[in-house]
């Protein structure tokens, strides 16, 4: 990381700067270093970096400032960088051994579901489901084998909200790895690792790229987990499912816009939920923000605010919904969120087979658009017949 960067600077100044590079000709924006080996000391010794899969200066850098920004500056974080979200909770779960258990949220992002259940049943490793905001029911549905409790706060798309201390101490007091896909919040609004969990997760591809054009997944670790760091440490160099220098130099620049762009957009989300929790279309709104919601107070407690994400059931059918999203003008019709660019999307189609998303449940990514004109798009689609 910038060697300038002490802990005592704000989170912001830390976003600008933590992930630069400084290069010989001084260069102000940080270089691209796409070479994929580099040359030994003369007397044979390696320098900072030997083979690209293993790190390289890009990598590097991007992975020491979203452990710094995740931590809080906490010396002993790591940071991960992997070549989507999917791949780092596919490096996550390749730490575990058969018959190890994992303990899923029951609306985990249907990906992570699914690679569970595909790629790692086959292998022993074991899992069920519960209600992680419910966290009475996480500590009953504790197994001596559990070794991972994933947590996934706001959840996606329904918006539950887990108490993250609470489920990271039940976690700890079964010996087990808790983990929370902080990929809707980012530190910008909530920091997992301070609350007592030991690894943050996040689909990079979304407010740390937040310009829907990098696929990535980073992992940040608090210090202290010694025999986790060296498990990700081999799994990420012998599994190999690593990012390129060019995404993480898209993904390093993405963290110095981050908190600027996540608190508009989040201010905007705010706005767009208070003003559909009205519209006489809309049956409910799920937006942690709102008083009404039944996370509302742990999300007050955790969250410096309830972020850009929300989710609405119109009233009515499916198709109503699907009418609803294939109307609007500024709102993109796609999947994804994150980015500068507002999206809305009909989600039970998109999970498919299987999918417990009511049929009538539209998500919204609010991007940086005016909320005016947001609504004003909104109020249309919903008036399509
Ligand atoms: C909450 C959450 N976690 C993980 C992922 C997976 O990330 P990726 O698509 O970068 O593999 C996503 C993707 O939408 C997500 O929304």
């Amino acid at each position: 990381m910038n060697p300038h960067m002490t802990n005592d600077l704000h989170f912001d100044t830390r976003s600008v700067h933590a992930a630069a590079i400084h290069d010989e000709h001084g260069s102000v924006a940080s270089p691209i270093i796409l070479s994929t080996t580099f040359e030994r000391n003369p007397d044979g010794t390696f320098r900072d970096h030997l083979y690209s899969r293993y790190s390289n200066p890009n990598r590097t850098a991007l992975e020491a400032a979203v452990a710094n920004l995740e931590s809080g500056g906490d010396a002993g974080a790591r940071g991960y960088a992997f070549a989507s979200g999917l791949a780092a909770s596919a490096a996550l779960l390749q730490t575990l051994q058969s018959g190890d258990h994992v303990l899923l949220p029951d609306d985990v992002y249907h990906g992570v579901f699914a690679q569970v259940q595909e790629l790692f049943t086959p292998l022993g490793i074991t899992f069920s489901r519960v209600d992680m905001s419910n966290s009475a029911a996480v500590a009953n549905a504790m197994r001596t084998e559990t070794k991972i409790v994933w947590m996934e706060t706001p959840s996606n798309p329904m918006l539950k909200i887990t108490d993250i201390a609470a489920v990271a101490a039940i976690a700890r007091d079964g010996s087990a790895i808790s983990v929370c896909d902080n990929t809707w919040a980012t530190p910008v609004l909530q920091r997992p690792l301070a609350l007592g969990c030991d690894v943050v997760l996040h689909s990079a591809t979304k407010y740390i790229g937040g310009h829907s054009d990098v696929l990535q997944g980073v992992l940040a670790v608090r210090g202290g987990c010694d025999a986790l760091h060296e498990k990700l440490t081999r799994v990420q160099m012998v599994g190999g499912a690593v990012p390129s220098p060019f995404e993480c130099w898209l993904a390093a620049r993405g963290l110095m816009t981050m908190p600027v762009r996540v608190r508009a957009q989040a201010a905007s989300a705010e706005q767009i939920a208070l003003w559909l929790s009205e519209h006489p279309a809309v049956e409910r709104v799920l937006y942690p923000g709102l008083a009404t919601h039944p996370g509302y107070d742990i999300a007050k407690r955790q969250m410096s605010h309830a972020g850009a994400m929300l989710s609405f059931m119109v009233r009515g059918s499916g198709e109503k919904a699907m009418r609803t999203a294939c109307s609007t003008t500024i709102f993109t019709h796609a999947t994804s969120l994150g980015a500068v660019e507002s999206l809305i999307e009909h989600r039970a189609s998109v999970e498919g087979i299987g999918s417990t998303t009511p049929d009538t449940l539209l998500r919204l990514s609010i991007g940086l658009e005016h909320t005016a004109d947001l609504i004003a798009d909104l109020d249309r689609a919903l008036a399509a017949k």
